[in-house]
């Protein structure tokens, strides 16, 4: 009997271990994304040489594989068929005697320039910066280079080129780093844009090692409370409402309207505080950048155009040689801020990347403008559908236990009508059984969305964190919203106003969220339409 006894306790005792594991900070797991990419352990943080070749999408990125926080980085590795359910490979560029490896890109050499192919097979050429710790403890201000390596086997090997660094730091500026590399069909040249504290350098070069500088741009536009990081510079088409891409713009028999997108990654001065990306609309002839005149007034005297309001998307670039016939322009970003990167309470890796972005530019009432938009392939975690019923309300609106239960992976598209009571509110709550909560909304009186994680679980690991509700201020001033969520684990994305405002924001409940609510607050709101996707874990 007494034997029985114990059984059963050890049995019960091992259960309650499990669930607790599953749903309190006591695993090291905890908090890991069921949807976004995270290291499989240790440090990482920005996303590095993204490039498509034979079907795989390749995402290196900064890693320090002996630690949790920042140290001598390497470049770790991943590849994806779809850019959401990703391989790891063992690291692929170790930092040697020229220093660590920093931000760079990389690019498919399609007609061997470089001469660095092999039987006649394209070589996958790496470029990025270089950092010298000894140059840097020895007083030096030049201990930032580009460097370059290349890969004969699909990105699976690396070597070094040996006469590396190929651009040396000569005028010995400190903050000399980031390049991103690609292939400019019209003045048929490679370009490379990197960060020089306060501006961006554009250099150009025939194969990819010899390189010289053409122009510089923006110590005079955008936000400048910090230092530029992480720039990238493409070439995007205009979209009408009707047209979505060059394809499609080409088939409606009009002109497909070229301009150029230069992303720029700022810390600190971010809207809300620490690391955020800025963005430019411009036009490049083969040697400078210059804005667009109806961009131009947009970022002048310090004002600027962010690619997403929320705390966490930073140093995101985008995907190089992607097929022509795709079209998109497709884009990462580091989910997290420099303000408290190093201190987030997860447990054996520290950071996740944001969900895979289309970005899009368009023709708005105010001037161009950048907009982002989750990837159709998330569409393939899709596991169960649930219409939620169209009704107006006023308070809470509860969507329950068993939607709530899904939380750490559902994505939300809404339709909703505010009243028009001038300080009419709305938002999604989720909440756990220890009281926590996550809030992300909308409130009309200063028509901006709002994210608000003060109590949504651990947050004192840093005073950033979460003594402050985020916003992002609107252009479009309506009552109507439509809303695409994605809620995980750790983190919420909000995309409305077809892109144009995009919020990407982290929390660490200490038990996941599984109660969900819509708000509505100081007046009703109609749920005109709305649905709910419980997504599938892409691990
Ligand atoms: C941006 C950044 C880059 C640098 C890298 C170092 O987050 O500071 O400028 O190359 O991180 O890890």
């Amino acid at each position: 009997m007494v034997k029985y006894f114990a059984l059963i306790c050890l049995t019960i005792t091992l259960i309650a271990c499990k669930t607790r594991q599953k749903t309190t900070d006591s695993g090291m797991e905890f908090h890991r994304p069921n949807l976004h990419f995270t290291p499989p352990s240790m440090w990482m943080n920005d996303p590095n040489g993204m490039v498509y070749y034979e079907g795989e999408y390749h995402l290196f990125y900064q890693h320090y594989p002996k630690e949790t926080v920042w140290g001598p980085m390497h470049w770790g590795h991943a590849v994806s068929k779809d850019m959401v359910h990703w391989e790891h490979l063992p690291i692929a560029i170790f930092p040697d005697s020229l220093g660590l490896i920093f931000s760079g890109s990389a690019v498919v050499d399609w007609n061997n320039t470089s001469k660095l192919g092999q039987n006649g097979k394209p070589p996958l050429v790496a470029i990025f910066t270089q950092h010298s710790m000894e140059k840097e403890k020895a007083g030096h201000s030049n201990f930032q280079y580009q460097s370059l390596a290349y890969s004969n086997d699909n990105g699976r090997s690396w070597k070094m080129y040996a006469g590396n660094p190929i651009i040396p730091n000569t005028q010995k500026i400190r903050d000399f780093r980031d390049p991103k590399v690609s292939w400019d069909e019209d003045s048929k040249q490679w370009i490379m844009v990197f960060a020089a504290h306060d501006h961006i350098k554009i250099w150009g070069s025939p194969d990819l090692i010899h390189w010289s500088h053409l122009s510089d741009f923006g110590s005079q536009f955008g936000a400048h409370t910090g230092v530029w990081e992480c720039p990238d510079l493409f070439p995007i088409y205009l979209e009408s409402e009707t047209t979505k891409s060059e394809v499609q713009s080409a088939s409606n028999n009009q002109a497909p309207i070229k301009k150029w997108v230069l992303l720029q990654s700022l810390n600190p001065g971010g809207p809300n505080g620490g690391s955020a990306t800025q963005y430019f609309v411009g036009n490049f002839d083969g040697i400078n950048f210059k804005l667009d005149p109806a961009f131009e007034n947009t970022v002048q005297n310090g004002k600027a155009q962010w690619l997403d309001w929320g705390k966490d998307n930073y140093a995101g670039v985008t995907w190089s040689d992607v097929p022509k016939k795709d079209g998109r322009r497709l884009f990462i970003g580091w989910m997290s801020n420099w303000e408290y990167a190093t201190k987030v309470p997860t447990g054996n890796w520290r950071s996740a990347m944001t969900l895979p972005r289309s970005l899009h530019l368009k023709q708005t009432a105010a001037g161009l403008r950048l907009s982002s938009e989750p990837v159709q392939e998330l569409e393939g975690l899709r596991k169960e559908k649930i219409e939620l019923e169209p009704k107006t309300w006023k308070g809470d609106l509860e969507l329950g236990k068993s939607l709530g239960a899904h939380a750490a992976g559902l994505e939300l598209v809404l339709d909703l009508q505010l009243s028009n009571q001038v300080d009419a509110a709305f938002s999604i709550v989720l909440s756990n059984d220890l009281g926590e909560n996550y809030q992300i909304g909308y409130r009309t009186a200063k028509n901006e969305f709002f994210s608000d994680r003060s109590k949504s679980g651990k947050n004192d690991f840093s005073d950033q964190f979460g003594t402050q509700t985020h916003v992002a201020q609107r252009r479009i001033n309506s009552q109507h919203l439509q809303l695409h969520v994605f809620l995980d684990v750790a983190s919420c994305e909000l995309f409305a106003d077809g892109g144009e405002i995009a919020m990407t924001e982290i929390y660490f409940p200490s038990a996941n969220f599984n109660h969900i609510k819509l708000v509505s607050a100081n007046g009703q709101t109609k749920l005109v339409a709305g649905t709910a996707y419980v997504l599938k874990a892409a691990r």
